[in-house]
């Protein structure tokens, strides 16, 4: 099929016809897209910039005609949610041999956290605070997904969010910029390859640009006020970072920022984005968001709407259909340049060209489509178990902690909770090609385990992860009377995180939490596993369960990975990204907050009642962010810095930066990993700067009794920050810094920076 295609393009440009690879270099692509531009009418330029879903109906009603039509007539530039090689290749045929130009389409999908082959959601995979991890996960994710001949996913997700109630948090990497900006970072390395045009690269794409993470009230698409220090400081680093490690696409966010929505918003999408980041690649828009400025109030009709997208810099049009209307006549009446219109089309067709579609446009038969490879399983399977953090491990009757379990033979295991079995759940929300069929449960890899040990195992579901129905207790907790330990599998359905999926409430649904305490009060010890895509409310659990892990949606591999976890055949080394609140009144809870004037820990004794705490709930987390314990101890020692003295000047203007380090012993038992994170607080400075900041993380493997350094430069990207005059620099001011297991721990060494 291939070199037909390419035939066609000979005979139709034979200028163009040298083919494009790797070592061609861009100006010889910029002068073949010169060629092609000059021969498109206004009517096939806007058809690159229409994309649709090819799930949505056509035909009568629908004001479009059926996509194979609109292919053939070039009205279509992309298409999304075709999943396979033969649906694509069926499309792709009518564009590169029945349109006039014989331009290929992009096929788009949203593959999140895997294509076939389901990791754990985002905020899990962040959760291992190991970027080899999420670029090893994000390579495999593409392999698979451009065997199929699609070769761009709408992922990474960089959205910051600091509110539990999102439901799009499980596809986030959670609160923090600077995690979040290395994470980006290896997601598009992953996904887009060391080549774009080796067939098995596939576009990334960072969205949602920009703050839809702050939707007031974690009501989903909510708008959303940031003020410009904070955007820049907060919700902009991870887009930047994925901007510079080569991201060709960019998704506009739905919400409004500043009572402008982003699909529309020339600051974010022009000034920051194009003009000071020098962005070459696309911006697509979200489902339908240029149409909903008309429900925004900022548009009457959908001219205005494909108007003010376009002109603040949107390329692409995902399912609005008002580009392909509307732009050919915005350019004949002058609201809209034709440069401007060039401009988009030259990036799309950049894309194209970059991933070598004008001479590969079709799923390749000689990729090998092979999907749930032993590597890729194996990598599932690794993926999860990294992304397990251990939130709680006492010791339950005995001197030991609860966690892991010996397993002895003759062990009496209850198994108790809807989410024990329930393989669907375990893909989390957005699962591309994901079947439940692929996963391995926990109650099928336990079931496994406890045979071949001879461990004695019962399995009740005890009730359901939403409902009111408490029939099935009665057998749970008899099951859990006659055994010697009980593991409850409770949390959230798949659905109730992801897009639309907001939540009010973040305790245990359903009548979960009353059978946990049903299960607790027959006294046996019970290890809480928490299945979620966000914090969860689990303050009664924490005072009485004494073995707690968050577990995710760990992916098609779950069963395996927790069995692994329970018997400690590894160690857990997650730690959270994101916030636990004790209750759903403290959101939005993080931890890089500032301090107030009145910070409860400053309180005169007796004086605190006038502080800023809350007066019925405490004003701390359950659990802090960078929270994750191990079945070993890990001791920091003091940090220290590398130098007395640094300047303002220096780091500014010359690149100075100063090391800080600790020594990290693994004091017990076992082998073990720990995550050493590096925070800072800037004090006298231009503008209020947050408590404690991460700058840095390393993750160590220690033997037991074994010490090791760690170390984090500190330079201007670090130390910088967007002060009153709205310039990131580096101040003279106090600098402190921790090197410790989690945001709320150690103690800090302190040093002047001069002028
Ligand atoms: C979501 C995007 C997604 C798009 C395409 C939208 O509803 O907000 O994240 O990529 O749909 O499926």
């Amino acid at each position: 099929m291939a070199s037909r295609t390419h035939l066609a393009w000979i005979l139709v440009l034979p200028c163009l016809a040298a083919s494009v690879d790797a070592k061609e270099s861009s100006a010889d692509w910029e002068s073949k897209l010169d060629v092609l531009l000059s021969r498109m009418t206004l009517e096939e330029k806007a058809g690159q910039l229409n994309q649709f879903s090819v799930g949505q109906p056509t035909g009568p009603g629908t004001h479009r005609s059926a996509y194979e039509k609109m292919i053939a007539a070039g009205q279509i530039g992309s298409l999304f949610n075709a999943t396979n090689a033969d649906q694509v290749n069926a499309l792709q045929s009518i564009a590169v041999e029945q349109s006039r130009l014989h331009i290929p389409l992009i096929f788009g999908l949203d593959v999140i956290h895997g294509f076939r082959t389901i990791f754990p959601v985002n905020l899990g995979l962040a959760a291992s605070w190991n970027p080899s991890l999420v670029q090893r996960v994000s390579r495999l994710a593409a392999k698979e997904t451009a065997a199929e001949g699609i070769r761009w996913t709408f992922s990474p997700m960089v959205d910051i969010s600091r509110d539990a109630r999102w439901g799009r948090i499980a596809e986030s990497a959670g609160e923090d910029p600077y995690l979040g900006a290395v994470l980006a970072q290896a997601y598009v390395h992953g996904y887009q390859g060391d080549h774009l045009e080796d067939g098995t690269s596939i576009l990334a794409c960072a969205k949602h640009f920009v703050g839809y993470g702050a939707a007031e009230a974690g009501r989903d698409y909510n708008t959303t006020e940031i003020s410009e220090r904070t955007l820049r400081q907060v919700y902009l680093p991870p887009f930047r970072s994925a901007v510079d490690a080569g991201a060709v696409t960019v998704m506009a966010a739905f919400n409004t920022i500043n009572g402008i929505p982003a699909t529309a918003d020339s600051f974010t999408l022009g000034t920051v984005l194009r003009r000071e980041w020098k962005f070459s690649g696309f911006v697509v828009s979200d489902w339908t968001s240029i149409a909903e400025l008309l429900a925004h109030g900022i548009a009457s009709d959908g001219e205005a709407a494909a108007r003010k997208a376009f002109v603040a810099g949107v390329d692409m049009d995902m399912e609005s259909d008002l580009y392909g209307n509307e732009l050919p006549r915005l350019v004949r009446s002058g609201d809209v340049t034709l440069a401007r219109l060039d401009d988009a089309v030259r990036r799309v067709l950049r894309a194209k060209f970059t991933l070598g579609l004008f001479d590969h446009p079709y799923a390749r038969a000689s990729d090998v489509r092979e999907q749930l490879s032993a590597e890729s399983l194996a990598l599932a399977r690794d993926a999860a178990e990294e992304s397990f953090v251990l939130l709680k491990n006492d010791r339950a009757n005995g001197t030991h902690p609860l966690l892991p379990l010996l397993a002895k033979p003759r062990l009496k295991i209850a198994l108790i909770g809807p989410l024990a079995d329930s393989p669907q759940d375990m893909l989390g929300c957005w699962s591309a090609q994901g079947r439940a069929t692929d996963v391995v449960t926990l109650r099928a890899a336990l079931a496994e385990r406890a045979t071949a040990k001879g461990m004695l195992f019962a399995y009740a579901k005890g009730a359901e992860i939403v409902g009111g129905d408490t029939s099935g207790f009665a057998r749970a907790v008899h099951i859990a009377e006659v055994s010697d330990v009980a593991i409850l599998a409770l949390g959230e359905r798949g659905d109730l995180t992801g897009e639309a999926a907001s939540r009010a409430h973040l305790d245990l649904s359903g009548q979960q939490e009353n059978l946990l305490k049903a299960v607790a009060a027959t006294g046996k010890p019970i290890v809480l596993l928490l299945f979620s895509g966000r914090p969860l409310t689990v303050t009664w659990a924490t005072e009485h369960v004494p073995a707690i892990v968050a577990v995710w949606f760990p992916g098609v591999q779950a069963g395996p990975a927790l069995v692994r976890l329970l018997f400690g055949d590894m160690n857990p080394s997650g730690h959270l990204t994101a916030t636990w609140p004790r209750t759903v009144g403290q959101e939005p809870l993080y931890y890089n907050a500032l301090n107030t004037g009145r910070p409860l820990a400053a309180a005169p004794a007796g004086l605190d009642r006038f502080t800023s705490r809350y007066i019925d709930e405490a004003s701390t987390p359950l659990f802090a962010f960078g929270h994750g314990l191990s079945y070993t101890t890990f001791d920091y020692g003091p940090p220290a810095f590398g130098r007395d003295s640094i300047s303002a000047k220096a780091i500014n203007r010359h690149g100075e930066s100063i090391a800080v380090r600790a020594t990290v012993t693994n004091t017990g038992l076992r082998a073990g990993s720990t995550v050493a994170q590096c925070y800072i607080r800037l004090v006298g400075t231009s503008v209020a700067r947050p408590v404690r900041e991460l700058k840095g993380f390393q993750r160590v493997h220690l033997e037991p009794g074994e010490s090791k350094n760690v170390e984090f430069s500190l330079g201007k990207q670090e130390l910088a920050f967007w002060n009153d005059a709205m310039r990131f620099e580096a101040e003279a001011c106090h600098l402190h810094a921790w090197i410790a297991g989690d945001s709320n721990s150690g103690s800090h060494v302190e040093l002047r920076i001069r002028e």
